[in-house]
């Protein structure tokens, strides 16, 4: 039986990453933000259209780190209904995070519940841009500014994504993105942040260089979180097939859509407005009443046919066991129904039509009704 998993990482042709590489055997440069990591950065910003990123050995250091270089304090508003990632950043900072739901519309944070959250302890808002679907950008920054508050996007998720044109490595104090294998774009494991501020950059670059800030200064109690130049050069090649890919996965997107739009009790995806998606992922939502069945069966049912989907994001990050028995939180209603009923269907560029197909026609005659 042909398997089909979830996603299939994007790699250049072999020989376009040898010649990225072959100069490295002459420099023996191989990490410490070296000509690969400094080419990278600069194409980085053109892409994303920034003046200011620093590289991290993953999407999550660039959150932490982001974290800590901002020197919050206190309690930060975000949402459960994201990779472990997040919250893990927030507490491993000695934060508390305080979970506000998600509006059932994308899946971003419900920006109507922010403001009854607030407290004097908190101290920012980490709102996620779920699969690419893009937060409400605007009413987050009218409550910071209100309530001086600094804003970091987990933008893991969005990379190339524009909102109004406007990419979304621009939106807040910082903006972290993942380069992991899975993502839209990938350098083995990598990430970066994106910041407003320029003395935060320099508080990054220190922070992911264990705090050194001098040959003879150590300033802060940094991490080693330096991307290293064969990461980046695998950034380096990717880069050139981006759009190309996220051209690939919009047709492959379009194709789901088309197969499974009419389904009773199978929500897609929303589009939004002035957004320009990345494609990164095909979620779908599975009303068991209106289905006949319920998300856990079809994903069994989907398995038996060896077609790998994934249950994400699920469980959301407040009932993990590690925070199950501390971190309490009413009122996360559509977080948990959302994390309950989503599957992940497979996604990459070169996802064929027949196995579309085939996963459509699976979902399409589960249906009870
Ligand atoms: C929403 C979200 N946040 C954070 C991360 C962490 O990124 P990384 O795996 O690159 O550390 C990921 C991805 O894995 C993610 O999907």
């Amino acid at each position: 039986m042909k398997k089909i998993f979830v996603t299939k990482a994007t790699i250049p042709p072999l020989n376009e990453y040898v010649d990225e590489i072959s100069d490295i055997w002459e420099t023996h440069w191989l990490t410490n933000m070296g000509s690969k990591y400094k080419k990278l950065q600069e194409e980085l910003k053109l892409y994303l259209d920034t003046d200011n990123i620093e590289l991290f050995t993953n999407g999550h250091m660039s959150l932490e780190l982001s974290l800590q270089a901002l020197g919050l304090k206190g309690e930060v508003i975000t949402t459960p209904f994201t990779f472990a990632s997040t919250t893990h950043a927030i507490v491993r900072n000695g934060l508390t995070p305080v979970f506000c739901d998600i509006n059932p519309d994308d899946y971003t944070i419900d920006v109507s519940k922010i403001e009854a959250l607030i407290t004097e302890k908190t101290s920012a808002i980490l709102p996620v841009h779920v699969y690419g679907n893009v937060c409400d950008v605007e009413g987050i920054e009218r409550i910071a500014d209100k309530y001086n508050l600094k804003v970091i996007y987990d933008a893991c998720h969005s990379f190339g994504v524009k909102y109004k044109g406007v990419s979304t490595a621009n939106f807040g104090d910082v903006s972290c993105f993942s380069f992991h294998a899975t993502k839209v774009f990938n350098t083995i494991e990598g990430g970066a942040a994106c910041f407003r501020n320029k003395e935060i950059g320099q508080k990054l670059a220190d922070l992911k260089n264990f705090g050194i800030h001098g040959p003879e200064s150590v300033e802060a109690v940094g991490a080693n979180a330096k991307m290293n130049e064969f990461c980046a050069a695998m950034g380096l090649c990717n880069l050139r097939h981006v759009d190309e890919n996220i051209l690939l996965r919009k047709e492959v997107s379009e194709y789901y859509r088309e197969l499974l739009k009419d389904i009773p009790g199978i929500k897609l995806n929303i589009i939004q407005n002035d957004v320009v998606s990345n494609y990164s992922y095909f979620p779908i939502f599975i009303n068991k009443d209106k289905y006949g069945k319920h998300r856990d069966i079809i994903c069994e049912i989907l398995s038996t046919y060896g077609i790998n989907v994934r249950k994400y994001f699920y469980p959301i990050t407040i009932d993990f066991d590690c925070y199950k028995d501390w971190l309490q939180a009413d009122g996360l209603d559509v977080s948990r129904d959302v994390s309950n009923n989503v599957i992940a269907l497979p996604l990459y560029p070169t996802l064929a039509r027949e196995d579309v197909k085939r996963i459509c026609e699976i979902i399409r005659k589960n249906c009870q009704f």
